[in-house]
């Protein structure tokens, strides 16, 4: 049997894969995240409100495939997508590639600390699954609202503190942000974000938040 060091081992190789995902089990995860995570995604896309002609930022994509649901269930929308895994750049790349050339989707490398575009270019942004990851979530969140229209709406979907803390361990090479919503909350309003509000949700019985909020 694998043993308490074997286990130790899978749990902080698996956190590793979850936060950047890398090569051919980076790829796999992808797919499983895609199935693990289909009803955080759906709700936080229905919140969000998507319009037609909305120009889309998200942020920690995965393999893509919710960039393209997007772009075939909202007419005349641009989604633009930061990750900054170098394998699920590569598959959301491959994923999206006839709209790539349609000029309605762009795939970007890079890091929500630090977003690759303009100013008040994005009508909606969201971001599923990420927040854990973030370096230094302030300067996440002053990224996004600087990259965010005036009035335009941010969706932030994350697991329940007590679902997330289990899975923290001094033996990752990072360290995991496990924020309660009311954490979140506060954190936009000092960014200065407005009309924010909380839901919470139950998927199998494990519980998510879903924080929007308008700049
Ligand atoms: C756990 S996966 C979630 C994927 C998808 N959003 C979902 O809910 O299934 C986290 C994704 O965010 C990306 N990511 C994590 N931290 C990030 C950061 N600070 N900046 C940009 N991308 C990040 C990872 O590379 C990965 O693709």
């Amino acid at each position: 049997m694998l043993g308490e060091m074997g286990m130790g081992f899978i749990k902080t190789y698996l956190a590793g894969q979850s936060r950047r995902p890398k090569g051919v089990i980076g790829k796999l995860m992808g797919k499983l995240m895609n199935k693990v995570n289909a009803q955080m995604n759906e709700t936080t896309i229905q919140l969000l409100g998507i319009d037609d002609d909305d120009y889309v930022l998200e942020i920690g994509f995965g393999n893509g495939k919710y960039i393209a649901e997007i772009i075939e269930r909202v007419k005349g929308t641009h989604v633009l997508g930061l990750d900054f895994s170098d394998e699920m750049v590569k598959t959301a790349t491959k994923i999206n590639k006839n709209s790539i050339k349609e000029g309605r989707v762009q795939i970007e490398q890079g890091e929500v600390e630090k977003i690759p575009f303009s100013n008040g270019m994005f009508d909606k942004i969201f971001t599923v699954n990420t927040i854990y990851f973030w370096s230094d979530p302030i300067l996440g969140l002053q990224e996004i609202k600087r990259v965010l229209k005036p009035g335009g709406r941010l969706a932030i979907t994350f697991r329940s503190k007590d679902i997330m803390s289990q899975r923290t361990s001094d033996e990752y090479d990072f360290s995991l942000f496990t924020p309660e919503a009311e954490e979140v909350q506060t954190l936009l309003k000092d960014t200065g974000f407005t009309n924010i509000s909380n839901q919470h949700f139950s998927d199998k019985s494990i519980g998510y938040y879903c924080v929007v909020a308008e700049n």
